[in-house]
């Protein structure tokens, strides 16, 4: 069931660095967000590219989104801005409530195209989530096996278009 939860932007603070720590995928971006914060290189509340749903005082669902410029993509027909989507994740407790949707629901209401570059184990969900994947291409991809959700008018750059 949701409650009356939404989607809302994480600053950078030592309440949500807190909470991250409950996170399965909890590393060096976290790390290096609690150094900045301790040396002052960022302000207490400072922009931070996650977002996250909070259920009472507890992060329960969060996610990274990164807006890659024009010039830098290399998936989408026409060249165009991007969102890289990283780090979703739902604590175990909450999963199968539909928080995972509510946050690439939120993804998508920039109506921009995303790229994410999944877990092998929820392959099942960003399928049911509209995402493809992308052609693979050596060079670009690597080990990456990357996903992409394309709004209307986007195609997929391909060999054929670029
Ligand atoms: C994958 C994950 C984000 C999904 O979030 P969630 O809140 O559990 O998913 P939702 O409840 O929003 O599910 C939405 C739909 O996807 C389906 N679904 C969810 N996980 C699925 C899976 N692993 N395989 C197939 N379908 C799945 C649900 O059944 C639901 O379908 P419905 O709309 O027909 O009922 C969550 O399970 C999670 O955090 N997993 C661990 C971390 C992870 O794998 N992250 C992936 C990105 S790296």
């Amino acid at each position: 069931m949701i409650n009356d939860t939404d989607v809302e932007k994480l600053f950078i603070n030592y309440k949500t660095l807190e909470q991250f720590k409950r996170f399965k995928e909890y590393g060096n971006q976290e790390l290096s967000m609690i150094e900045d914060l301790q040396n002052n290189i960022v302000e207490n509340n400072s922009e931070s590219p996650f977002y996250g749903i909070y259920f009472g005082d507890n992060l329960i669902a969060r996610m990274s989104l990164y807006k890659v410029k024009a010039k830098y993509d290399n998936y989408f027909n026409p060249p165009q801005e991007y969102l890289e989507l990283w780090k979703l994740e739902v604590l175990p407790d909450h999963r199968g409530e539909g928080y995972g949707k509510r946050m690439v629901d939120f993804a998508k209401s920039f109506n921009l195209p995303i790229k994410t570059n999944p877990r092998i184990k929820s392959h099942g969900f960003w399928e049911k989530m509209g995402f493809q994947k992308a052609k693979y291409e050596m060079e670009r991809d690597l080990g990456e096996n990357p996903l992409i959700w394309l709004p209307k008018g986007v195609s997929e750059k391909t060999s054929d278009n670029s």
